[in-house]
């Protein structure tokens, strides 16, 4: 399973799903400067690898790998991997280059490590069905796994980037769970989710929304959203139509 670190209960779901359905699990981290855009926040990213070392032992992790950026990007690299259509819109609309940047380390992680298996959160659904898009087109030997986000008790989406919220941005940030689920609710009554979600969105002032949106990724209906809360960009999900897991 690749991860940029500061591991937390959305990682440690991946790991015990690989747990239990795999002989050897085996982890990534590296936070791959290839998938930030120059004004975003690789240089502040959040990282402590001595905590992560001793999560991924008492979660059972069998092998941590930390590459460094010169190891995983050699002087003279130049191949990239471009996920076409799965790559525009959403993350990919504010975030240029992000995919090509996600899909060529994880293209490259599965061929260092040559896992069975792959795990990815579906709280950054469009990366999984990105991922899921690489492995059938380029006829990867792996199957991709899609974990449910896992949720802190407030609602929110567990992630490395709620570190950076101040109190205030925390208690902000529960109205994004909460509008998606008012989306959902609404398209249950056969309303329009993204209306919906909106509408509750624009009752927090301390969350700028950036998209708000439904979209149909490798067979499941989503409806998906990024807001601001302050400086930090957090992003996240529900299911409308599909079966997940
Ligand atoms: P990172 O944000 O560290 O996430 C690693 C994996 O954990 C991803 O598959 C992500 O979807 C999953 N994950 C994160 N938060 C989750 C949550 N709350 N519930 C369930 N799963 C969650 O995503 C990346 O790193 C990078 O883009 C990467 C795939 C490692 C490529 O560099």
């Amino acid at each position: 399973m690749p991860t940029m670190g500061a591991l937390h209960a959305g990682h440690e779901a991946l790991v015990r799903r690989a747990r239990a359905e795999c002989d050897l699990v085996v982890a990534s981290i590296f936070v791959n400067p290839a998938q930030f855009g120059a004004r975003e926040d690789l240089g502040r990213y959040p990282h402590d690898e001595a905590r992560d070392g001793e999560l991924a032992e008492e979660w059972g992790i069998d092998f941590l790998f930390v590459p460094s950026a010169a190891e995983m990007y050699p002087a003279g690299f130049q191949t990239w991997v471009d996920v076409e259509a799965l790559s525009e819109g959403l993350e990919g609309a504010g975030r240029p280059g992000h995919f090509r940047g996600v899909a060529t380390v994880c293209l490259k992680l599965f061929n260092i490590v040559r896992p069975d298996r792959a795990y990815f959160g579906q709280k950054d659904a469009q990366q999984a069905a990105l991922v899921e898009r690489m492995v059938r087109d380029l006829d990867l030997e792996l199957e991709i796994r899609v974990v449910p986000t896992v949720r802190d008790v407030d609602g929110v989406a567990a992630s490395s980037r709620n570190a950076y919220l101040s109190a205030e941005e925390r208690e902000a940030a529960r109205t994004l769970p909460r509008a998606l689920e008012a989306g959902a609710e609404a398209h249950r009554g056969g309303r329009d989710a993204a209306r919906a979600a909106r509408a509750r969105l624009a009752q927090e002032p301390g969350l700028e929304p950036e998209y708000v949106e439904v979209a149909r990724l490798n067979g499941r209906v989503y409806l998906l959203a990024a807001v601001r809360a302050g400086r930090t960009r957090l992003i996240d999900n529900v299911v409308l139509e599909g079966d997940f897991e």
